[in-house]
């Protein structure tokens, strides 16, 4: 029983047979995806990474693989020798690669048995995620999850390909190493030989990357785990991978136009879909002011239309109000959305409010003029200007938004892309792509009552921008981007402070003193006063780029082992409790948390 295979040697991958093997003998080994029984002949579904094959056993050919044939069930693994045939005249399924063939079995061997499975393993069942996920070792099993992982590895390879080409040097860096400041909580790893400390693992290897640039490394990159603890959403994973790069010697325009040929080169190869470069560029107070947030949707229209100008003195208080205070009235016109129910405006009214606006002020567009509960505090020429900005026509759906510009923006721009998704603006197939430019550099956090990094603190300032942080560093802009694809953020990077004046004028600007900045980040301070080349680059969401890849839905299904939203693996049951020695040995003591 020690060679279980004996002499079987696997000859071809089942789903690979089609009938340019026909009249060939071939051994198989695989999962029985279905059993049939017609009256004496079975027919088994046997699977694959490549696929499905279908065995018939006839009892008149070989009764001994027959009755052997008899005991198999669902998720056995098997192997089978026979030969390559046609399968009878009606019984050809075109969909089915290896649908004009099946293999009349002269042998079977039952390699492994298996429990009954806790779902089917076919495309079609619901099952609960739950389930799935802990039995993911079978769910993995699924061609869904098989053609997702697939092609992660096929964008990896592409990655790996281009990059190289491209004089890009893949480095691994630490994962037990110190906090890098990405704006998410750090995991901590409490150390065995230096009780009472405690490495982070990374958030992203920005520090490390930028330390290869200043040891003359030139153009860097690693596919690599990032650990944010933060709060998961569906496209947020608390540990997930980048496609982290940095280059030496370039401006902004450089990284964009590499980066845009990575990305055209794995849509290529994974979806053989040629895109158009180079991809367009907005400006974050672009995007803003059009979508009302930095990550738009470009699949579809239904811009945001500013209209604080036409409302300010009009008989509508909230409008007027708003207006007068230096806030934002915007509207969308969405296109024959004048059939909308009560119902559906006041859950798209409730939808506006988790984004902090008062309401949702809405018209529909009529025969006879402006059916809407505020028609009546507008006179004529207000009504007339307002139509003629939103480009009203009988039929539409008007809806409102007044509040300060944050509130009116977000508020409105996740409105729209809610709306593209529930009219079905947004088709999946469509790659739309934009650079977001030009983001500030700072932004007030009300909390911590300072100022916060945009993206992070090693971002330089635009150079036009630098006398500004003197006088209003609010109003500085940041030398660094966004990838923006169907209204997701795939990727972001920036041109980096090279300066250690300008480094340690930037931690002051964000509140960290000079004794802060030096135990936290004392090692970049030195490597930047030893010859740091201008340097800047970027990372791509890997997860992300493949659920739109792939189409999924979750970040999960793009991912083999993912974590739940609450941040543990059904599988392995991580995270879980460990012993009290353990965690003597660590130094740990536990704070036992009341129930
Ligand atoms: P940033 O924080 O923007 O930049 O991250 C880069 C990209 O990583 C993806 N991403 C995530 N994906 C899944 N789950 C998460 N929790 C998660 N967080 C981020 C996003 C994002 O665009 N060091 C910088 C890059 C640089 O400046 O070069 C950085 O990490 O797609
Ligand atoms: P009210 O006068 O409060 O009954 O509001 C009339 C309409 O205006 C309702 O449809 C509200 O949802 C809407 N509304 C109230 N406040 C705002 C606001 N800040 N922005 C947009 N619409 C609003």
């Amino acid at each position: 029983m020690n060679d279980m295979l004996g002499n079987w040697k696997r000859s071809h991958l089942c789903g690979a047979l089609t009938a340019a093997e026909m009249g060939e003998d071939v051994c198989l080994m695989g999962w029985v995806q279905r059993r049939r029984d017609h009256g004496g002949l079975i027919f088994i579904d046997l699977r694959d990474r490549e696929g499905v094959v279908q065995l018939a056993l006839d009892p008149d050919r070989d009764p001994l693989a027959h009755k052997k044939a008899e005991q198999i069930r669902n998720e056995f693994v098997i192997a089978a020798r026979g030969k390559v045939s046609p399968r009878p005249e009606g019984t050809i399924n075109p969909k089915m690669k290896t649908g004009e063939v099946e293999i009349e079995v002269n042998e079977l061997k039952i390699l492994n048995r298996a429990e009954t499975p806790p779902f089917m393993l076919d495309e079609h069942t619901e099952v609960a995620e739950n389930i799935r996920l802990k039995y993911r070792f079978l769910d993995l099993r699924r061609p869904a999850l098989q053609n997702n992982m697939l092609m992660r590895h096929l964008v990896a390879k592409t990655v790996r390909n281009y990059l190289d080409d491209n004089g890009f040097v893949e480095i691994e860096t630490p994962v037990l190493t110190k906090s890098t400041p990405e704006g998410a909580r750090d995991y901590l790893v409490p150390s065995r030989v230096n009780p009472g400390n405690f490495y982070a693992l990374p958030q992203s290897p920005q520090l490390f990357k930028q330390l290869l640039m200043v040891s003359g490394f030139d153009r860097y990159f690693q596919i690599v785990k990032c650990f944010r603890d933060e709060d998961l959403r569906a496209d947020r994973q608390p540990e997930f991978t980048q496609i982290d790069c940095e280059l030496s010697f370039v401006d902004r325009e450089t990284v964009m136009s590499v980066m845009e040929g990575l990305i055209a080169k794995i849509f290529q190869e994974a979806l053989g879909v040629e895109l158009t470069l180079p991809m367009p560029r907005l400006t974050y107070a672009e995007a803003l002011n059009r979508f009302g947030v930095d990550n738009p949707d470009l699949r579809f229209d239904m811009e945001l239309v500013s209209l604080t100008e036409i409302v300010k003195d009009c008989g509508f208080k909230v409008f007027a109000d708003v207006a007068d205070k230096g806030g934002l009235v915007k509207a969308l016109n969405v296109k024959s959305g004048a059939t909308f129910s009560r119902k559906e405006l006041d859950d798209l009214t409730d939808f506006v409010k988790i984004y902090g606006a008062k309401g949702l002020a809405w018209v529909k567009m009529t025969e006879e003029g402006w059916q809407s509960p505020i028609a009546k505090f507008f006179n004529d020429d207000e009504l007339a200007a307002l139509n003629q900005a939103l480009g009203a026509e009988v039929g539409d759906l008007l809806l409102f938004v007044a509040d300060n510009a944050r509130i009116t923006n977000e508020a409105l721009g996740r409105l729209r892309a809610h709306l593209g998704q529930k009219l079905g603006l947004a088709d999946k197939e469509n790659y739309q792509f934009a650079w977001v430019t030009d983001f500030p550099l700072l932004e007030w956090d009300d909390e911590a009552k300072r100022h916060v990094a945009v993206h992070h603190p090693f971002t330089a300032p635009l150079e036009e921008d630098i006398p500004l942080l003197d006088t209003e560093p609010g109003k500085a802009r940041a030398q660094a981007y966004d990838l923006v694809l169907n209204g997701s953020e795939v990727g972001g990077g920036s041109i980096r402070i090279h300066d250690q004046s300008v480094q340690s004028r930037m931690f002051s600007l964000l509140g960290i003193d000079d004794q802060e900045a030096r135990e936290k980040f004392g090692f970049l301070l030195d490597a930047l006063s030893f010859g740091a080349p201008p340097h800047g680059g970027i990372a791509f969401g890997l997860d992300r780029l493949m659920m739109i890849l792939t189409g999924a839905d979750s970040i999960r299904d793009v991912i083999a082992f993912p974590k739940t939203q609450k941040a543990t693996c059904l599988l392995s049951e991580a995270p879980n409790e460990v012993d009290e020695k353990q965690l003597q040995e660590l130094g740990v003591r536990l704070r036992r948390q009341s129930k």
